[in-house]
């Protein structure tokens, strides 16, 4: 952990113009895991999330339901804060770009980027689309699918609508200056973008290159004014991206989760020193703004680089303020088809959790796929995968052990055992396969996989947690208890504790152990579940250790486990 003595995760902020899908809920479970798993490391760690607000779409919405805009923009984001607070995700700042804390980091960015040149002012024509809130040009396009006869209809890819013509004054970034420096950037830090593939299709798009974008509208009534000319607000991306420098240049203090009060600068500090974010984890449709235009945008406000001819050239120091990665998460569809209300299969996470349960979406959304890869989110499989997972292999696994150890308590008290640590619990393993006739070849594959299951899990970690596998961390768990399960259905205690109570209990001390050990990794994806679990096996105030005490102590720790009752099952399965 020692070069991650700080983490910074931010989600995007989503518009605020519509309640969170399950689209949404992705990114933020991915960064809620991450800023645990750090956390619980002993990572001083952050999580900003938030809305969008300064979008004409929340005009338009707010004119529709007939109220003002700021009453709209609170409703929504109370909606949005309700969905989180709703599976206890533990963002450390919610921003709201209408916050005067947001405008004043935007006002004097823009202003600095003015003053040395790379803001100037031009006249754009062309073609714009409002559900993206972007410029668009005909390759961005495809032709229109409902235009059976005229393919020179075009449309955009994701709203299926034709972008508005417009031609309007604006002010432009001069992005084309920056062209060299961010191809060495992007050579000096090859893990900026995560996955690879995605790294390419950006490293292609730049190769193209770069041109001066619009970063202000004329006709737009709602947003942050250029603060070097009034009668125009700043373009959506402008002002969005630097939410994630906002919530450190003005941090709640202490850091909370609550909504802020809107008015004003006062009751933030200024910890700007936290920049920059270790990663940005958001969906492939914005992946261009935050791996091409972001960097640029920092270069320009943070005066990165070298001038020569013109030309920007990158320089080692840089990389102090530019975000570490982007991490790039896949993009639904649901039962193979595009999420969208009119398909009437858009999956509200929280609604869809009440029916289902939360650790079922979490458990799928990260173990069905690799972050960056394209999937489907079938709900079907979804079921089957929590069952088999959770219910079957982790659930059944904990109830053995709590029965057993029940009764064991009824021949004699407390179930604190002999094996202690890792190294002996895995010999406890082999000792007790020999007591079972199996064959010595049988023995030493059988502990061999178990070792090599806990190595994977407990060294590597660390590693795959750095380049975000969570899918991998979650595989290599489970596999780990498949291999538990084995145990026990090699040692047999529910046999055996008839006749040989000192081996049972050997045995059963085993299982409990391994398994505090299997759900401190999972504690960063189903923080509520694993609490309640620890508290199962008689573990109490877990959730407060862990958070006090960090996860290494705990994985360290000798434990009494103090079963005292039978109770409710976790992972109630599901039927389909
Ligand atoms: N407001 C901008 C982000 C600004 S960040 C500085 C925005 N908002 S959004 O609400 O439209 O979407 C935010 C993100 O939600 C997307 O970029 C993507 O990460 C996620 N998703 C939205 N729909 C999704 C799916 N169907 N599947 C997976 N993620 C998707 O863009």
């Amino acid at each position: 952990m020692s070069d991650a003595k700080r983490f910074y995760v931010t989600t995007p902020i989503y518009y605020g113009n519509g309640v969170p899908h399950v689209g949404h809920f992705y990114t933020s479970t991915i960064a809620n895991v991450l800023y645990l798993y750090y956390k619980i490391h002993g990572a001083d760690a952050r999580f900003t999330t938030g809305i969008d607000e300064n979008s004409q779409k929340s005009v338009i919405e707010a004119e529709k339901a007939g109220i003002s805009i700021t009453e709209y923009l609170d409703t929504m984001a109370a909606k949005h804060q309700e969905v989180w607070d709703y599976f206890d995700f533990w963002y450390t700042d919610f921003i709201r770009t209408t916050e005067e804390r947001h405008h004043s980091v935007v006002r004097d960015v823009l202003q600095h980027c003015f003053d040395k040149g790379d803001i100037y002012e031009w006249v754009y024509e062309g073609k714009y689309c409002v559900g993206c809130e972007a410029f668009k040009k005909d390759d961005d396009l495809i032709p229109d699918p409902s235009e059976k006869w005229d393919s020179s209809v075009l449309v955009c890819p994701d709203h299926l609508k034709e972008p508005d013509q417009i031609k309007e004054k604006n002010y432009f970034f001069r992005l084309s200056k920056y062209q060299n420096w961010i191809e060495w950037f992007y050579a000096a830090h090859p893990d900026f973008v995560m996955p690879d593939f995605r790294f390419n299709e950006v490293r292609a798009f730049v190769e193209r290159w770069l041109e001066d974008f619009s970063i202000s509208r004329e006709t737009n009534t709602f947003g942050i004014p250029l603060p070097f000319d009034e009668s125009q607000v700043t373009y959506v991306w402008f002002d969005a991206l630097f939410n994630y420098y906002t919530s450190c240049k003005y941090s709640p203090h202490p850091l909370t989760s609550s909504l802020p009060e809107k008015k004003g600068l006062d009751g933030f500090t200024d910890e700007s020193s936290f920049w920059p974010a270790q990663v940005h984890v958001v969906g492939k449709d914005i992946i261009r703004f935050h791996a091409i235009f972001w960097p640029a945008m920092l270069a320009s406000y943070f005066d990165l680089g070298e001038e020569h001819d013109g030309q920007i050239c990158y320089k080692a120091s840089d990389t102090m303020k530019l975000p570490k990665h982007i991490l790039t998460g896949w993009f639904f569809t649901v039962d193979g088809q595009k999420m969208s209300k009119s398909l009437w299969n858009v999956i509200e996470p929280v609604e869809y959790s009440q029916e289902y349960s939360k650790d079922l979406l979490i458990l799928y959304m990260l173990s069905a796929f690799p972050i960056g890869n394209d999937g489907n989110y079938d709900r079907e499989e979804a079921i089957k995968t929590y069952n088999a997972k959770l219910a079957n292999n982790l659930g059944n696994l904990v109830n053995r052990v709590v029965v057993l150890s029940l009764k064991l308590d009824t021949i004699s008290s407390g179930l604190s055992g002999v094996v202690h640590d890792r190294v002996s619990s895995l010999l406890a393993y082999i000792d007790h396969s020999l007591n079972y006739s199996l064959t010595q070849e049988q023995v030493s594959q059988l502990s061999q996989s178990l070792i090599d299951a806990w190595e994977n899990i407990d060294v590597p970690t660390v590693g795959k947690m750095k380049s975000y596998d969570l899918k991998w961390v979650l595989d290599e768990v489970f596999i780990m208890l498949d291999h538990l399960n084995k145990y026990a259905d090699t040692t047999e205690p529910w046999k055996t504790i008839k006749e040989d109570e000192e081996s049972t209990r050997e045995v059963l001390y085993t299982l409990a152990e391994w398994l505090r050990q299997v759900w401190l990794h999972l504690y960063p994806f189903f923080p509520e579940k694993m609490s309640e679990m620890f508290e199962k096996l008689g573990l109490d105030g877990y959730t407060e250790k862990i958070n006090q005490w960090g996860f290494q102590e705990l994985l360290d720790k000798k434990e009494i486990f103090n079963i005292k009752e039978k109770g409710k099952p976790l992972f109630q399965r599901i039927e389909i």
